[in-house]
């Protein structure tokens, strides 16, 4: 008999319940624990809360409760070197050590590295005044990129596509300390213009595997307008993932970024996802990350048909090449719905009403339930998920399900996916 494994899950969004719901029906996995979790995860999965800045406190954790596998959702603990705590106790954790998150937490250690491996990304200039920044604009023209050195939550990038919009953008780089030490160095970046998309692998050392690619919407509005958000919705694969184009994301992007940090004495593990811009025909490195998207993962991990454990588990213990990966020959769509105002001010502690089906797969991102009642108390409440043999058929059941769902304040973008029915 096989044993069953304990896991725990570091997090609190769709993405960790994406995750949790995986392990949930998992053959492999006896136990799941996220922290700090949601209303959802609670369901299937212990919550329990852990300060996730307080590597100690976790590790604990783990030994007490003899936690056989940890993954990690966001980046922060990554950044802060969750892994390198947990490898220096021997305990076992799927994510990249901080050396290798630097990719993500560090637009400029990222270009440097793009540049030096010959990876195809846009030009840029390191800048850490307004004087040197608008040297580097002389030289690249408009539109141009600014983009904060530093996390910043998702937002430290400004697209300036006229004068004055550039010189707002240095202002909210270096004046108004808008992103605070995150842009202390800033990257100065041509703009690409191309369509872009979202390809996700599971890496350990100069091994990887494509789990599958996706496009995320991240504008608050229909038709990409309005501000940035974490993202309002996405669809798995994309049909912009040719073979062509993952074949050169392969060869060009990801096996020269693992060499990187295998050469730099940091064989990567973990989830890489490469955000990137097709121009004419060619993939280029919009930016890293080193985790799984949110909400791309809520379309992603459904498609995988294989053991996610299996996967994950045996990436972190140098036997990824032993993995048998099946992925669904479907679509999903999945699309968020939204308290009103986010990602600005919005209103929390509505009660939802799920008039759902069995069946009907929804992630919760902000919900808490309380007395038996399901509250809406974050911007992003819950992520619907749609499938099909296509995408259009994945969109009408996305939305089939949402229109379902009732909580004061709601609001969805309508047009999750239709980007996706224009490259056909
Ligand atoms: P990021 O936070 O790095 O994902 O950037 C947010 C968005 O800004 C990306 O999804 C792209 O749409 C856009 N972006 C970032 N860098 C560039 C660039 N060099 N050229 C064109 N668009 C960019
Ligand atoms: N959905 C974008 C991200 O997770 O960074």
């Amino acid at each position: 008999m096989i044993k069953k494994r304990k896991v725990l899950v570091l997090g609190s969004g769709g993405r960790e319940h994406a995750f949790v719901y995986k392990f949930h029906n998992d053959p492999l996995v006896s136990e799941i624990f996220c922290s700090p979790g949601n209303g959802g995860t609670g369901l299937i999965a212990k919550n329990i809360l852990l300060d996730l800045d307080n590597h100690n406190e976790i590790m604990s954790f783990v030994k007490d409760n003899n936690i056989d596998l940890t993954v990690v959702g966001p980046e922060n603990p990554l950044a802060d070197g969750i892994v390198d705590s947990f490898r220096k106790s021997n305990l076992i954790i799927f994510g990249p050590d901080a050396f290798c998150a630097q990719l993500e937490s560090s637009k400029i250690f990222a270009r440097d590295i793009m540049s030096e491996y010959n990876i195809p990304h846009p030009k840029y200039y390191a800048c850490s005044n307004k004087q040197e920044a608008m040297e580097a604009k002389n030289t690249l023209g408009l539109p141009i990129v600014l983009k904060a050195d530093g996390l910043a939550a998702g937002k430290g990038v400004i697209i300036c596509n006229t004068e004055s919009e550039f010189d707002d953008g240095l202002k909210h780089m270096y004046e108004k300390n808008t992103f605070g030490e995150a842009s202390k160095l800033v990257s100065v970046e041509e703009c690409l213009i191309g369509e872009e998309l979202s390809v996700f692998a599971v890496c350990e050392g100069k091994n990887y595997k494509i789990l599958n690619t996706a496009q995320d919407h991240k504008r608050v509005f229909d038709n990409d307008l309005g501000p940035n958000t974490g993202g309002m919705g996405a669809y798995s694969p994309t049909p912009l993932s040719t073979n062509s184009i993952i074949t050169q994301t392969s060869r060009n992007i990801i096996e020269p970024t693992l060499k990187a940090m295998n050469d730099k004495g940091h064989p990567y593990s973990g989830f890489l996802y490469v955000g990137i811009m097709i121009v004419d025909g060619k993939p280029y490195v919009i930016e890293y990350n080193v985790r799984m998207g949110d909400p791309e993962t809520q379309v992603v991990l459904p498609l995988l048909e294989s053991s996610l454990f299996d996967l994950l588990y045996k990436s972190a213990t140098e036997s990824l090449s032993d993995v048998d990966m099946q992925i669904a020959d479907k679509t999903a769509v999945t699309v968020v719905l939204a308290s009103k105002g986010y990602p600005n001010h919005y209103e929390k502690n509505m009660v939802i009403d799920m008039q759902i089906d069995e069946g009907d797969l929804v992630f919760h991102a902000g919900t808490t339930i309380d007395k038996g009642l399901l509250y809406a108390t974050g911007g992003r409440v819950l992520n619907v998920v749609g499938f099909g043999n296509n995408l259009q058929e994945a969109i009408l059941d996305a939305y089939k399900i949402s229109n379902r769902i009732k909580f004061k304040n709601k609001y969805f973008r309508t047009d999750i996916g239709q980007k996706g029915l224009r490259y056909k």
